[in-house]
Order: structure tokens, then C-alpha cells, then sequence
């Protein structure tokens, strides 16, 4: 099936590469030359694990294509799928103005007799609707199309996995045939079909993220009472999480959830359910939670006597990605050099992202040992395997004054305080 997907983000680049190793014959178009160039070359520009090998694979058999030509990329495709940015605006809302520009764009080169248009961004509930308004109005008379919501559950750092073998695959449609066409292109690919209409395949991928972040909030303020009360967290849902109908995954506390989706996804879809006048008040809740487990950390070190000099080990918003949008860690950077403490960052791929944002106002270390050197504190902010496999006597000897505060619960405490450190982490005695 030839198919195109304007936007090479995570989204994009990630079902272009996918349906290009299904077999499909795979048009991206993007609108800035030295990127198309880059991605051409087989550079993803993005990091995700495989992704880079799935590319220059799929452009060697020829079978993917980056182009800003919409008329050459959209001549004969069964499916055009958008796959562009949905960033949150000033209020919470999500800003659709790249998601309907590429809507009329669409609607003014389509040239096949027919053409389902499915779109793959995150977008609030009617959306699609509007989609289909803005290509109706602007098409070429004889030109026929659908419109479809497939939206995509795929997380950074597992997201050609996630692809490929997803839990199910949400196809929304008012159309039988624009239906009928996904389902023969997502053939190859597991997961349960569940076939809906348009409003509320939009909705699930919304109501999937806020699920998600109230689990994490939950888990952080289980974590708050926890601290409180000398209970452990770590038991506490380690528990709660065996029982089939919770579940132990994204029952972890920490510094609160980030990354480009759940923080975003939590705030528009609050903004959504107001304006169709709905209660939001558990996720006004679960967004306050989430910015408070960070603000918790900044008190643990505000706690700490004689800290000046702070090395952070994870800036990247979760491990395997370099991804610092909306990262935990960047937040609490910014808070802590206006209180006047020296910071020295490591992380495995994030530092490069940070530099650009950050410039010389923190210093950068090359390898987590370098970090700690001579530092009053070590701040631990996104769980890389790295660091939960460091020679932690060869840390204890670098530091100036060796204490840890561990933000993600990588560390046993018993054994890290046998080792010497004074360590505090979340919701553990
Ligand atoms: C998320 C959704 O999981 C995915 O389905 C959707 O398509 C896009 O948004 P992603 O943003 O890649 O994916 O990250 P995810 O793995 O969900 O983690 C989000 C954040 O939650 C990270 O900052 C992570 O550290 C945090 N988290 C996760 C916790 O703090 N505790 C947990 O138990 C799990």
C-alpha cells in the first residue's frame, strides 16, 4: 500500500518506519529542508533504540521516502496519516494550528479518487470533525476521502516495540471503507481491533495518558503518607499492585511524571471536559500532585545543611530517550540555580538537548563518576540502568560530603547506607 504521513516527530517517523518494514511503500513530508535531508540520509534525528537501523534498512530497499512535496507524496496513497505536533497553549488547550494547516494542505493536493485521512496526533474530541470540514471545503470536487482517529499509544524508548506489537489498535471511523482500510494495513501488526466512532477514538488516547498520570500521582501521594507515617512505599504498592484489577506498572513515585505527552495530554483534557462543562477536578488533582513530588525533592535538599555544590545524574524526562521536554529534572535544574547552588549534570544522552537550553549556567561532567566529584550531594533524577550498576565506593570517594538524595528509589537504603552515604529517597524510611 503506498502510503504518506506528514510530520517525522516520535509519532511520524516511528509508523512511517514501522508500515516501510510491513512492506508498505512509505512517503514522510516535512517542511524543513536540512531535516528532510537528514532523515534522507538515514540520521533520525530523534534517539530511539533500532529506529536508526529501521531507517537507513527501509531507504536502502527504497521503500520510504522524505519529501515536502505533498502532491508527488500524496499521488496514489490509501492512506494519509497526520502526524504532527498538538503543543499545549498558554491555558492548557491544545494548540491544533499544525494539525488543520496540514488538514488544508491535504485537502488542496489530493488528486486520488479516493483517500482516507487518518490522523494520528493527539487531538481533543471533534477535531477530526473539523479535519474533514477544512479538506471538504478546500478539495477538488471530484476528489472523495474519509476522515479516521488511529491514534498511537507508543512511549519514547520502546516505541518501534510499541508499534509493532501494541495492545490494541483504536480505529475510529464513520466510514465502513476508510475503516476496512486500516484494518488491511494494520494486518501484519498484533494487538486487539477495537473499532469505534470518531469522538471516541479521539477520547481514548486522552482518557489512556490522564489514566496513566493519575496512577503515577496516586503513587506519589501513597509516597507522601508513606514518608509520613514509616510506612514503605515500595510494599505499600508493591501490594496494591498484585491485585489483578490495579496492577504494579506506572505505580512508581519519584519526582512526577514528564516527557512530551502526560503533562500535556492531563491539561488539555481537562480543558476539554470544562468546555463541554464536565467536572475535571480529580485531574486538576493529579496535574498539583505531580508538580508537588518535584517541589518535595527541593525541600529534602533545601533540608540538607552545607550543600553548595549539586551533581544531578538523569536529565532526560525517563531512561532510553534524550527527550527533555517537560523533564522533572529540568524543572528542578531551573529552581535550584536561582537559589545559588553550583550544578553538575550527567546524563547518557540528554547532555547535548540540555546544553542548547542551558548553555553555561551548569557545568557538564562526561561520565557520572566525573559529576561527583567533590560534590556535597548527588541528586538522582531519571533511573538509567548506568547508574543503578555504579561502583558506589568509587562514588563515596569522590564526593565531597557523601549523601544521596534518589529520586526514582533506584538504590536498596540498607545497603547504600552501609556503604556510607546518608541517602534519603521517596516514601521510604
Ligand atoms: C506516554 C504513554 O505511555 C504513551 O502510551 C503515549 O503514546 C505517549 O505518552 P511517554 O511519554 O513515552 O509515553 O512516557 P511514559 O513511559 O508513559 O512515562 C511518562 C512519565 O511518567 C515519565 O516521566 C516517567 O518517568 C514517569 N513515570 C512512569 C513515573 O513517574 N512513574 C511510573 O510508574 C511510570
Amino acid at each position: 500500500m503506498k502510503l504518506a504521513i506528514v510530520g517525522h516527530g516520535y509519532v511520524g517517523l516511528v509508523t512511517a518506519c514501522v508500515f516501510a518494514h510491513l512492506g508498505n511503500d512509505v512517503w514522510v513530508i516535512g517542511h524543513t529542508a536540512e531535516k528532510l535531508k537528514r532523515l534522507q540520509s538515514g540520521d533520525p534525528i530523534i534517539f530511539e533504540p533500532g529506529l536508526e537501523e529501521l531507517l537507513q534498512k527501509n531507504l536502502e530497499a527504497k521503500r520510504l521516502r522524505f519529501t515536502s512535496d505533498f502532491t508527488e507524496a500524496l499521488q496514489g496513497a490509501a492512506v494519509v496519516f497526520i502526524g504532527v505536533g498538538t503543543p499545549p497553549k498558554q491555558n492548557g488547550e491544545a494548540d491544533l494550528a499544525a494539525v488543520l494547516g496540514v488538514a488544508e494542505h491535504i485537502g488542496k493536493h489530493l488528486t486520488n479518487p479516493y483517500t482516507v485521512i487518518s490522523c494520528k496526533s493527539t487531538v481533543p474530541v471533534g477535531t477530526n470533525l473539523k479535519v474533514a470540514e477544512i479538506i471538504t471545503r478546500v478539495k477538488k470536487p471530484e476528489v472523495q476521502f474519509d476522515v479516521a482517529s488511529c491514534p498511537e499509544f507508543l512511549r519514547e524508548g520502546t516505541a518501534l516495540g510499541d508499534t509493532l506489537h501494541p495492545d490494541r489498535i483504536v480505529i475510529g471511523s464513520n466510514s465502513k471503507t476508510a475503516i476496512d482500510t486500516l484494518l488491511k494495513l494494520h494486518k501484519p501488526i498484533d494487538g486487539e481491533r477495537i473499532i469505534t466512532n470518531l469522538a471516541s477514538a479521539e477520547l481514548i488516547k486522552y482518557a489512556s495518558n490522564a489514566m496513566l498520570a493519575t496512577k503515577i500521582s496516586f503513587a506519589n501521594m501513597i509516597a507522601n503518607l508513606a514518608e509520613a507515617s514509616n510506612a514503605n512505599v515500595d510494599e505499600v504498592l508493591h501490594a496494591v499492585g498484585m491485585d489483578k484489577r490495579i496492577g504494579r506498572l506506572f505505580l512508581y513515585p519519584g519526582v512526577g511524571y514528564g516527557g512530551s505527552c502526560l503533562p500535556k495530554d492531563v491539561k488539555a483534557l481537562i480543558h476539554t471536559g470544562e468546555s463541554f462543562g464536565v467536572d475535571m477536578a480529580l485531574l486538576k488533582e493529579v496535574d498539583q500532585i505531580n508538580i508537588s513530588a518535584r517541589k518535595k525533592i527541593l525541600k529534602k535538599i533545601k533540608e540538607m545543611d552545607d550543600t553548595k555544590h549539586i551533581a544531578i545524574w538523569g536529565l532526560a524526562f525517563k531512561p532510553d530517550t534524550d527527550d527533555i521536554r517537560e523533564s522533572p529534572p529540568l524543572h528542578i535544574i531551573h529552581e535550584l540555580l536561582e537559589d545559588g547552588y553550583h550544578i553538575t549534570v550527567y546524563d547518557p544522552e540528554a547532555m547535548e538537548n540540555v546544553k542548547k537550553q542551558m548553555g553555561s549556567k551548569i557545568t557538564y561532567a562526561k561520565t557520572s563518576y566525573d559529576a561527583v566529584k567533590d560534590a556535597d550531594l548527588l541528586l538522582i533524577l531519571t533511573e538509567w540502568n548506568e547508574f543503578k550498576q555504579i561502583d558506589l565506593t568509587a562514588v563515596h570517594k569522590l564526593m565531597r560530603n557523601p549523601a544521596i538524595i534518589d529520586g526514582r528509589n533506584i538504590y536498596d537504603p540498607a545497603t547504600i547506607r552501609e556503604k556510607g552515604f546518608s541517602y534519603v529517597s521517596v516514601g521510604r524510611p
